[in-house]
């Protein structure tokens, strides 16, 4: 007897099933009225006392067995899309969500690409920076008000170690290490001490551009910036410099750009005037190029630098700053773009 038992195991164990009618059959074979275990409980009243302990044992093993032999099948084959299973397959799946790139990505993107069509390479440096690559080799007096505490971090006093603040920086370790001529752009994440508010925010992102060579002019600079401004904001867009102040640029100036909302009208965009600020720009300060081993008499370049925000925030017409570092999916999914 207990080598019948075996053998039934055994054959349990080996069976398979593709519908349930094969394992509705199986489970009369063995659990129905004249099946198998009902056979086995028949006879085992002739079972010697010795072996009546073990047999029985095994008996309900077996007996345990094809029951959960039974459940599994069927659990497997109700997960097969058989001819008898009741669900729609005509239901449209569950949405496969696609991820879009961040606007601030997609603009940095578009700049660097704009730029690279100019021949300009990419620069990265560290965010946390010395004094010397965010201050003082670009020509900031000691007393310079953009290094108060109130627009820089700072994580160490004497010597200073800070967050950078712009990544002119980055700039500056281009002209330690490469040899001239320059083109380059720095786009990277910057650190300033202001408070949050719909136009500012105290991490933002750059690209700023430097360009170091024999003979370069302000009418170079005029006109990279004139290209970039065409290919970002479209071939309409009219530029205009107006003088300002860096320490790092002699002369210095401001971009701004038409607005493109009116045209150049005026409206609540441009607050009526038609422009748009959108960069600083100048030529760079012999003093800059001295300090970093450049001969000024020999060699002239000239400097840009643009936050992405803000050039997203135009681009979009996004008018919180705000909305780029939420990280609300709802926003973040509206912008889809090939860069
Ligand atoms: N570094 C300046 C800023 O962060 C931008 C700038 C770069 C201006 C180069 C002039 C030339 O505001």
């Amino acid at each position: 007897m207990l080598q019948i038992i075996d053998k039934l195991l055994e054959e349990a164990r080996q069976f398979q099933a593709e519908t349930k009618e094969e394992v509705e059959q199986f489970r009369i074979k063995y659990l129905g009225k004249k099946g198998a275990l009902s056979e086995l409980f028949r006879n085992f009243k002739e079972v010697p006392a010795e072996q009546k302990r073990e047999t029985g044992q095994k008996i309900n093993q077996l007996k345990q067995f094809v029951a959960d032999r039974i459940d599994t099948l069927l659990a497997n084959l109700s997960d097969d899309i058989g001819g008898d299973d009741t669900r729609d397959l005509t239901l449209p799946g569950p949405p496969v969500l696609s991820g879009a790139r961040h606007p601030i990505s997609i603009v940095r993107n578009e700049i660097i690409s704009i730029f690279g069509r100019l021949g300009y390479t990419i620069s990265e440096g560290p965010e946390i920076e010395d004094d010397w690559h965010v201050f003082s080799s670009l020509n900031f007096p000691p007393e310079h008000p953009a290094r108060d505490m109130q627009d820089t971090f700072f994580i160490e006093k004497d010597p200073d170690i800070l967050l950078r603040t712009h990544t002119s920086s980055v700039q500056v370790r281009v002209m330690e290490n490469e040899s001239l001529p320059l083109r380059t752009i720095s786009p990277g994440r910057v650190f300033r001490n202001e408070a949050i508010s719909a136009r500012a925010h105290c991490i933002f992102h750059q690209v700023e551009g430097l360009y170091i060579d024999e003979n370069v002019s302000f009418a170079d600079l005029k006109q990279t910036l004139l290209y970039f401004a065409r290919e970002m904001f479209g071939k309409r867009v009219e530029i205009r410099l107006r003088p300002s102040y860096f320490p790092f640029t002699e002369p210095s100036a401001e971009m701004d750009i038409s607005c493109q909302i009116c045209g150049g009208k005026g409206c609540n965009v441009c607050k009526y005037t038609g422009w748009l600020e959108i960069l600083g720009c100048g030529m760079v300060d012999p003093n800059v190029l001295e300090f970093n081993h450049i001969d000024s008499e020999k060699y002239t370049g000239f400097a840009f630098g643009m936050g992405v925000e803000r050039v997203a925030m135009l681009k979009y017409q996004v008018k919180d700053l705000r909305l780029y570092f939420e990280n609300d999916i709802r926003f973040l999914e509206q912008f889809k773009a090939a860069y």
